[in-house]
């Protein structure tokens, strides 16, 4: 694999051995007072931001550290981006200032795709990874949710997980969607009508619109986050609506079942989305998803840039 665009990259033995590598990175560092690998020492690795973002550019970037390889950050807004350059120049840019892995977030579907393309210089360009394009993807995030996931569950085949709120505009979702299907997992929608996208019915799930009857049902539910800044200022259901009908309130937490998995991408809109004591109660796993991250985005880089052909990192 040159790229990871798309979870449809990724079949169940390629994502099966992404998991099974991100938790060796895990239990190798595990209790280190030095966390320092060798790993990609000499390899030259670049965040380009174009949205803002907490913990996945900060978790890649502690990723390629950790594994010694130069990480650099771009944001868009202290970049030439901000005097106009446009996405191919500067994609073109900073791969011939080195870059052998470029980490992409942009607000446009398929941008990823098209720096890929852009950059790929008869196979000799940088691996794109592409960290979040617009509604699309955020395949890097599917491979977290889904190593915690296996973490609290085991395998994840026959496990039922919902995925509830603003499905419309959340690539964590359709990434999600897609790999848990491909790891065997049943997955149910859960929105209000105004934020389901068109096409919805072609994905390969459940949908219902009734959060109390399925939350007692799931093994684990996964909360999205409200993307207000994708609504052009109009939101419907009102903010208000959306938290007594599709919130994880306190009340409604104690519908699951004892051993469910409660998960959320973050960042959270406590109160709304989520209750402020359900996201920190003992079944919540957000915070393990964080740290998740770092081991997941450790093995996708390593996979990319070394290959596991002759054996893994660690
Ligand atoms: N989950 C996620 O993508 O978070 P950030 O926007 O903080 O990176």
């Amino acid at each position: 694999m040159r790229h990871l665009l798309s979870v449809a990259d990724l079949d169940a033995d390629s994502a099966t051995a992404l998991l099974d590598e991100a938790q060796r990175f895990e239990e190798a560092l595990r209790g280190r007072e030095i966390r320092k690998l060798p790993t990609l020492r000499g390899r030259t690795v670049m965040t380009v931001f174009y949205e803002n973002s907490t913990r996945t550019r900060v978790s890649f970037e502690v990723a390629g550290k950790w594994m010694s390889a130069d990480v650099i950050n771009v944001s868009a807004s202290s970049s030439s981006v901000n005097k106009g350059e446009s996405l191919r120049d500067t994609a073109k840019t900073l791969y011939a200032a080195g870059a052998d892995a470029l980490i992409v977030r942009h607000p446009a579907s398929g941008a990823a795709h098209q720096i890929a393309a852009w950059t790929d210089d008869n196979g000799r360009g940088p691996a794109v990874i592409n960290a979040g394009d617009g509604t699309h993807e955020h395949p890097t995030q599917a491979l977290l949710d889904a190593l915690t996931l296996r973490q609290r569950l085991g395998s994840l085949t026959g496990r039922r997980i919902a995925i509830v709120g603003d499905i419309l505009h959340s690539r964590v979702a359709r990434s999600n969607a897609l790999l848990l299907r491909t790891l065997g997992a049943d997955v149910v929608l859960v929105a209000p009508p105004t934020l389901l996208p068109v096409g919805v019915s072609q994905w390969p799930v459940e949908v219902s619109h009734d959060l109390d009857t399925i939350l007692p049902t799931v093994d684990a539910v996964m909360m999205l986050r409200v993307q207000a800044e994708r609504m052009n200022g109009g939101f419907f259901p009102s903010s208000r609506e959306y938290s007594v009908r599709y919130g994880l309130s306190e009340r409604r937490a104690g519908l699951l079942r004892d051993d469910a998995v409660v998960l959320h991408p973050g960042p959270m809109l406590r109160g709304m989305e989520i209750g402020f004591s359900v996201a920190d109660s003992p079944r919540a796993a957000i915070l393990a998803q964080v740290t998740n991250g770092v081991h997941v985005r450790m093995a996708v880089l390593f996979g990319l840039l070394v290959g596991t052909e002759n054996g893994g990192a660690v």
